[in-house]
């Protein structure tokens, strides 16, 4: 379906729980606050919404967290979903710690994409910025995802005076596995600061002068606003995405869905539409609460911008509870 501004929604992130097995520091850290279990969805309930939105036109879905593997039954949920009539693509998103565990049954229930996220490829700055997680458990994950042939992507987040020295190292990865390597701009969520990000333009600038041969690539890679780049003749590819400096709200395709059934239409609004009094409803009050939300969607995010009254970024909520 489209919103009020013409965009066509056809993406939603579901946030299948908050919880984490790592307390990345600018998305879950250490000491937050958790949700109660009385209040996270039933699989049968993200089910039920999954099936309400693709009446309404969403075909492409990604699980995400907090950290989805966390959650018993994930794969399970992801099969239910990949058969739900109109969907035709369920990815999802992971810090690849428990992955090689999984990954069989993933290929089994032809999972059409697997994101994790890697933000150094060093041990000690990888317990460092995960609060507690283990370099090499995700480098397993990636290997058994990569050879697995399920279409894999790295996401990471170039952050000052952290990883700036592994822009070249972690972009290499691309080209020898021939995957896609994505920089992400960070983005002023929960406990983000958006100042230690690093605008994708250096970024790029960069990596030009280390593989003058990059080119940009039209072709489409994924759900939404990465522009990739890719060098003639290698496989693998590299996805910028400029939340920040390369606003792309006007091409936005997504809503989210929290853990708890709020759909939320931007990630920068506290603005949300509480799904769970129309569960005990029929479907067809299931459909017209997600399609009124859905309409409603802001035209544009105000992150980086002077605080005014008309604008304003009212969410302050961590990015484990809002669905990375
Ligand atoms: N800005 C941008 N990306 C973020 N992620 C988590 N927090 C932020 C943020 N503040 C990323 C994670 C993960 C993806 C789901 O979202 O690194 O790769
Ligand atoms: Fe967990 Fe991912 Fe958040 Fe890190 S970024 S705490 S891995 S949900």
């Amino acid at each position: 379906m489209t919103d009020r501004f013409g965009r066509k929604i056809e993406y939603m992130r579901v946030s299948i729980t908050d919880r984490c097995d790592l307390r990345c520091r600018y998305c879950m850290p250490e000491g937050c606050e958790k949700v109660p279990m009385s209040h996270i969805l039933s699989y049968e309930e993200i089910l039920r919404i999954c099936r309400a939105a693709a009446e309404l036109g969403i075909s492409r879905i990604k699980i995400t967290g907090g950290e989805p593997f966390v959650r018993l039954g994930c794969t399970d949920l992801i099969r239910m979903i990949k058969s739900v009539e109109g969907i035709s693509e369920v990815t999802v998103t992971t810090n690849g710690q428990t992955l090689e565990r999984y990954i069989d049954e993933l290929r089994n229930i032809r999972v059409d994409g697997i994101n994790i996220s890697l933000d150094t490829l060093n041990a000690e700055r990888f317990a460092y910025i995960t609060g507690r997680g283990a370099l090499d458990k995700t480098l397993r994950g990636i290997r058994a995802a990569v050879d697995s042939g399920i279409k894999t992507k790295i996401n990471f987040i170039p952050q000052k005076g952290f990883n700036e020295d592994e822009i070249e190292d972690i972009a290499e990865i691309a080209f020898k596995e021939g995957i896609d390597v994505r920089f992400i701009e960070m983005m002023p969520v929960g406990a983000a600061d958006a100042d230690t990000g690093i605008s994708n333009t250096d970024i790029l600038q960069r990596l030009k002068e280390r593989w003058p041969d990059l080119e940009p690539d039209e072709s489409v890679h994924g759900n939404g606003p990465a522009v990739y780049y890719k060098r003639p003749g290698i496989k693998g590819g590299i996805g910028l995405i400029s939340a920040m400096h390369g606003k792309f709200c006007e091409y936005c395709n997504r809503v989210r869905l929290t853990s708890q059934g709020q759909l939320k239409p931007c990630l920068c609004y506290d603005t949300q539409t509480d799904l769970v009094p129309f569960l005990a409803g029929t479907d067809a009050e299931l459909k017209k609460a997600l399609r009124d939300a859905i309409v409603e969607k802001p035209a544009a995010h105000c992150f980086g911008e002077a605080v005014n009254s008309d604008n304003d970024h009212t969410e302050h909520r961590l990015m484990s509870q809002l669905g990375g």
